[in-house]
């Protein structure tokens, strides 16, 4: 948007920016986060913040962009916005309905504090999707194998450090613990595969040193999660202890072959999409699933896929059921094998339900 001439407001459709307001969050998560939900309904019902949202490009079109822009203003200590993102992140009890009310407000008299954001992608890099990597590599890789990981719109790629987490259902104090419970048969005893290459895809890769990119980085992040916060913290100060990591710029299609020369044949090559086919157009998408099971089917090459339902693979039927509403689908597919439903997890890995096997 900041590129750009706004497109004239009666161009936009408003009626699909209400449903995209209305269906961020997963049940489960409006629950939690009454801020979030009193923000995103005032949102909802707002014509200027619907002309916000209907004019973003559309791949990008999430309110998570909205949120995460108005986050951003009040870490760089917008006068209104600061103080109340400050108590809500803190978790110092606020009323959430005026909480939210003032910060529409915000949007009315200076849509700019949205608009000139708005040039940007969500780009959450969200470490708890670890979690579910670990739980299913063990069902990619066999004991004694050795594994590579690339990781398709990685962000700054937290996730290419997948098994330097601790995974546990409870939080044990340490923000560098992933809180994750397990539904169905996940063995966590086993050890995890040893990682050789750690690749990175992104059209626009973030850099953990880079002030600004930090920002985006904390401001993709919802305030109400306090344990999120400090755990990004604790990786920022960490991260260049741990393995290094390349990050490739550019599309999946664009840069996988180049992120599979830097792996050794010998190791499995575990390709990883987690909420970022969400964002390729609908040809790119076909177009990467078909590249993809073409190298599983004459190289060493697994897959991952931690998507939104909203991500229709080939050949995998398209999701109803309430139970899963708000879940990500986890796709997996052995070199060699067609790819199947996993199981389930939530957009963050706060749980992950593994499906029987057949
Ligand atoms: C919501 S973030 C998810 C980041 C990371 N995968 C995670 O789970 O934490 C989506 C990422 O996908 C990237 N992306 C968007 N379009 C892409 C494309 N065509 N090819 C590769 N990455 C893409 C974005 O730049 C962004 O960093």
């Amino acid at each position: 948007m900041a590129e750009g001439p706004h497109p004239p407001t009666e161009s936009l459709d408003l009626d699909d920016a209400r449903r995209r307001y209305h269906f961020a969050l997963a049940p489960e998560d409006l629950d939690r986060l009454p801020f979030y939900s009193a923000l995103l309904a005032r949102l909802e019902g707002d014509d200027t913040a619907l002309a916000l949202l209907a004019s973003v490009r559309a791949e990008q079109r999430n309110p998570m962009l909205v949120l995460a822009a108005l986050q951003r203003a009040a870490l760089l200590g917008h006068p209104v916005l600061a103080p109340i993102y400050d108590l809500v992140r803190h978790g110092v009890p606020t009323d959430p309905g005026v909480a939210a009310d003032a910060v529409l407000e915000v949007v009315r008299r200076d849509p700019a504090v949205v608009g000139e954001q708005l040039w940007r992608s969500t780009q959450t890099n969200e470490p708890g999707r670890s979690a579910v990597l670990q739980a299913v590599v063990r069902d990619l890789v066999e004991p004694g194998q050795t594994m590579a990981v690339i990781d398709v719109g990685a962000s700054a790629g937290i996730n290419l450090f997948f098994d330097r987490f601790a995974v546990r259902a409870r939080d044990d104090g340490d923000p560098l613990t992933l809180v994750c419970v397990d539904e169905g048969a996940v063995d966590r005893d086993a050890p995890l595969p040893s990682v050789g290459a750690r690749v990175g895809i992104d059209p626009s890769p973030l850099d953990l040193g880079d002030d600004d990119d930090r920002l985006w980085l904390k401001a993709c992040l919802w305030p109400e999660e306090r344990r999120r916060h400090e755990r990004f913290d604790a990786i920022v100060e960490r991260y260049r202890t741990w393995p290094s990591t390349t990050l490739l710029e550019g599309g999946a299609l664009e840069r996988l072959e180049d992120a599979l020369e830097l792996s050794d044949d010998d190791d499995v090559r575990v390709v990883v999409n987690t909420w970022s086919a969400f964002y390729f157009s609908e040809p790119e998408r076909r177009a990467y699933y078909e590249a993809l099971r073409a190298l599983g089917a004459t190289s060493n090459v697994a897959w991952v896929s931690i998507e939104s339902t909203l991500v229709a693979w080939p050949g995998l039927e398209e999701v109803t059921d309430e139970g899963h509403r708000g879940a990500s689908q986890v796709v997996t597919a052995r070199p060699g094998e067609a790819p199947v439903r996993w199981g389930w997890c939530h957009p963050h890995g706060r749980w992950v339900e593994r499906l029987s096997r057949p």
